[in-house]
This record gives C-alpha cells, structure tokens and sequence, in this order.
C-alpha cells in the first residue's frame, strides 16, 4: 500500500537525531513486516517489576507498531506473540498472557476499525483458553471485511507443528482422491500453512538482542532479510520501526541471483 505522506510526516515529525523519515525511501517499504516480539521480561527485571508488568508494557509497544505499520503503508505486519513451546513458563505467566490477550483485543477492536485494519492470526487457537478463543473470533469475524493493513499475530503458533499440520492437510486430501502427490508443490503447500494467503516476510525484526528464530516461520523465512536489535520490546517505538527499515533497505536483495 501506498503511504499517506503528509499523514506519514506528521507521524514521524519529532525526530529523535539519529534518524528521520528521509533516511528511508517511502517507494520502498517492505510489504510484509514480521516481529519476534522479545524482552519483556527483562525489560521488567531491570525495573525491579514482575514479568507480568514487562507483558503489559509490551502491549502499548505493540500498538505502536501496529500504527507505525498503517502510517508506513505495510501490507501485512505480523508479530510472534505466544509459541507452542511457551507453555513451558509458569501456570500464572501463561494464564496472564491468555487473558492479557483476551482484554487487549477487546480494547483494540476500536484502533483496528479506526484504522482499517484486517486481523489474522497464526497458530493452533482451538487450544487457547475458551474467552480467549471467543474474542479471537470476535476480533477475526469484525474486522475481515477491512481492507487496509492485515494484521497477522502469532499465538500457540509453531513453524514444526505448522509445517506437519499442512503435511497432514495434504495427505487427507491424497487419500480422499481430492489431489494427487504430485500436485504438491510449493504453492500448493504454502496454501496449507497458518499463513495462507499472505507474501512472506520481507523484513523479519528481533528485539532483545537475541539472534535465533525459535520455531518462528521456519518456511516462510527462506529469503527474509532479518533485523536484530538490542532494544527489548517495551522500548520499541515508531523510531525503531524506522531504523529496521532504514537497514532494510540497505541490503542488496538477491534471491539466488547475482
Ligand atoms: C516476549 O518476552 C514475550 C513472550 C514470549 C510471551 P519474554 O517474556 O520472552 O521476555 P524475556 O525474553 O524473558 O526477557
Ligand atoms: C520467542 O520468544 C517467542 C515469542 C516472542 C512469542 P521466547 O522468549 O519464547 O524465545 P526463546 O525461548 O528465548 O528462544
Ligand atoms: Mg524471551
């Protein structure tokens, strides 16, 4: 999509010194934004707080990002909220995020209408508590007629267990006599992952310093350009968002080629 650019320049207006919206070329933005959203617990610990407030600050970031990625002109933004492996936490962090979800896409519903703003969500969400489920549903079901940003959050989302959901799709429909093996083919298959219907990632972003992928897009990411930034998520502003492009486009994208 085509960024506003007066809306734009009004959003980036302050600019903090080390970057301002004429460092990036507006012709040029990714069209499909991801995030592996990550620190919120330390970020909570270096304030002496609990894990659950460094969750609850992430939020406000979040929604930054998700206004950034409107006033940018993004096709997709996506974002790495809760992975299969983060039942491992404590009952009482993995009870908080559940609900926390819950609440804020009910707070939110009103940003995404404002905005224009199609929601998706990536991952197994029949094993999502049941409110949180419900208001998914809510979310998904109001906002599907919107046709500006797709907003696509990653929740008890995996690229292993993706990637063997499809395969088993797949195999259902060969026994069924639906399709033959051999009409399996990359289209065919992308058509069988959460993320179904979406360009892959051109710009993959990592907060907190950390610099692997933990079972994120595994297949979609085969030619990501990927952006690691020490700055932990509850610190992650329009700036940074900014600074992630600036880098961005500054690689020479070959796909194989020369
Ligand atoms: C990311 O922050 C949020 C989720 C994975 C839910 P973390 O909770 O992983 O924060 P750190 O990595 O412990 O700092
Ligand atoms: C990745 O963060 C998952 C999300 C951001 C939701 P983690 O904090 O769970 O990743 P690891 O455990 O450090 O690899
Ligand atoms: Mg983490």
């Amino acid at each position: 999509m085509r960024p506003d650019l007066q809306e734009l320049s009004a959003y980036y207006a302050a600019a903090p010194g080390d970057i301002a919206l004429g460092d990036i070329d507006v012709a040029r933005i990714p069209a499909h934004v991801s995030i592996i959203m990550d620190g919120n617990g330390r970020w909570a610990a270096k304030r002496g707080l609990d894990r659950a407030r460094g969750h609850v600050a992430g939020v406000d970031a979040l929604r930054e990002a998700v206004t950034a990625g409107v006033r940018l002109g993004f096709d997709v933004l996506s974002a790495y909220a809760f992975s299969t492996e983060n039942w491992r936490r404590p009952k009482l962090e993995v009870d908080l995020l559940m609900s926390l979800f819950a609440k804020t896409l009910v707070a939110e519903l009103p940003l995404f209408h404002q905005e224009n703003v199609r929601l998706l969500f990536l991952g197994d969400l029949k094993a999502l508590p049941s409110e949180t489920y419900r208001v998914f549903m809510r979310g998904l079901d109001e906002t599907a007629d919107h046709d500006g940003m797709t907003f696509a959050l990653a929740v008890n989302y995996g690229s292993r267990a993706e990637i063997v959901h499809a395969a088993h799709e797949l195999a259902r429909l060969v026994r069924s006599g639906e399709i033959d093996p051999d009409d399996i083919d990359q289209d065919l298959f992308s058509a069988h992952l959460y993320t179904a219907g979406l360009p892959d990632p051109d710009l993959l972003i990592r907060t907190s310093g950390e610099l692997r992928l933990s079972n994120y897009l595994l297949y979609q990411l085969a030619y990501t350009e990927f952006h690691a930034t020490d700055t932990l998520w509850p610190d992650f502003t329009r700036w940074d968002m900014l600074r992630a492009i600036r880098a961005f486009q500054s690689r020479s994208r070959r796909f194989g080629g020369v």
